[in-house]
């Protein structure tokens, strides 16, 4: 009589990549989760594989940041590279890059920011080129599913023509349609090494408060080219993935993000929540609200959960 299944084909485990030999940095404020360099990453991907997750989407923490982030699109960049080793040694893992520019930016922002004299802005047109040019670059290394999670006004449509003009007519994009500006960021900031140095996201993230507006930022995204949309922070924002779900039927993705995973794992490592309850009830809400993929940094725990039964 059940309505709603939990498998691990849903699953997307997030990782975090560096350069370097055998690191393993731990994210202290995400207990599990670290920087890893290439070849760790190919273990802890290898893990994922085995264990049942089909995808991986990978972050990337470049050596350095600069205004225009190059390491964003430069062909040896980390992600790049990453991608290149994941298809050589895991050819059917499912491989989706996180196009953004913040990680690259040495300000920390999503996008390219302009000193004027009102003060500092997010220069959308001259973001949306760079994140166009990381995409390439992440189809030319090998990715599987391109990912923006800029939310820059008329990126899809920029990432999909310029994916189409370098051949790649058939890579799927899967878009951060609704991306609120949300405080359950905070850990990942310190995973990815993201935080803005001044300001805040709230010029192209979205008000916690509308939820009209995450349907018509995902009718747009549709519109330019979007093949799956993603909803985020997903558990605080459950409402937002049914209406997508309801009114588009399409492809939807929820994010469980940094937050979501860290306060279960406080809460349980002080023996207030049962970590292994909490974790797949709320990713069975997910999917109760309609959500189609799941991204959980507890991706290889829940599918091991699942074959436990
Ligand atoms: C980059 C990006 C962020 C997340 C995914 N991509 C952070 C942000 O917008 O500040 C958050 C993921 C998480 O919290 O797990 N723009």
């Amino acid at each position: 009589m059940r309505e709603t299944r939990l498998s691990a084909d849903q699953l997307v485990l997030p990782l975090f990549v560096r350069n370097g030999r055998k690191l393993r940095h731990p994210i202290s404020s995400m207990p599990g989760v670290f920087q890893l360099s290439p070849d760790e990453l190919l273990k802890e991907a290898t893990k994922a594989f085995k264990a049942g997750v089909p995808a991986v989407l990978l972050f990337g923490i470049p050596d350095k940041k600069d205004e225009k982030a190059s390491g964003a699109y430069a062909k040896n960049g980390i992600v790049q590279q990453a991608v290149r080793l994941l298809k050589r040694e895991l050819p059917a893992l499912l491989i989706v890059t996180d196009v953004c520019l913040c990680e690259y930016m040495s300000h920390g922002h999503c996008g390219v920011v302009h000193h004027g004299d009102h003060g500092v802005c997010i220069e959308n047109d001259a973001s949306v080129k760079l994140l166009a040019r990381a995409s390439v670059s992440h189809a030319e290394a090998g990715a599987d599913l391109i990912a923006p999670s800029d939310m820059m006004d008329g990126r899809v449509r920029a990432i999909r023509e310029a994916l189409d003009g370098a051949g790649f007519t058939n890579m799927p994009i899967m878009s951060y349609a609704a991306k609120f500006a949300s405080a359950f960021y905070g850990p990942f900031r310190e995973a990815a090494e993201s935080t803005p140095k001044f300001g805040d996201r709230r010029s192209y993230q979205m008000d916690p408060a509308n939820a009209e507006e995450a349907l018509r930022e995902v009718a747009l995204d549709l519109q330019e080219g979007a093949d799956i949309v993603m909803v985020k922070p997903a558990l605080a924002y459950l409402d937002i993935v049914r209406r997508v779900k309801a009114e588009f039927g399409c492809p939807t993705a929820a994010y469980a993000v940094s937050g979501d995973y860290s306060m279960i794992k406080a809460a349980a490592a002080k023996g207030w929540l049962d970590e292994k309850a909490a974790t797949l009830e709320s990713l069975l809400a997910m999917r109760r609200a309609g959500a189609d993929i799941l991204i959980t940094y507890s991706a290889v725990e829940v599918a091991g959960w699942l074959r436990e039964g």
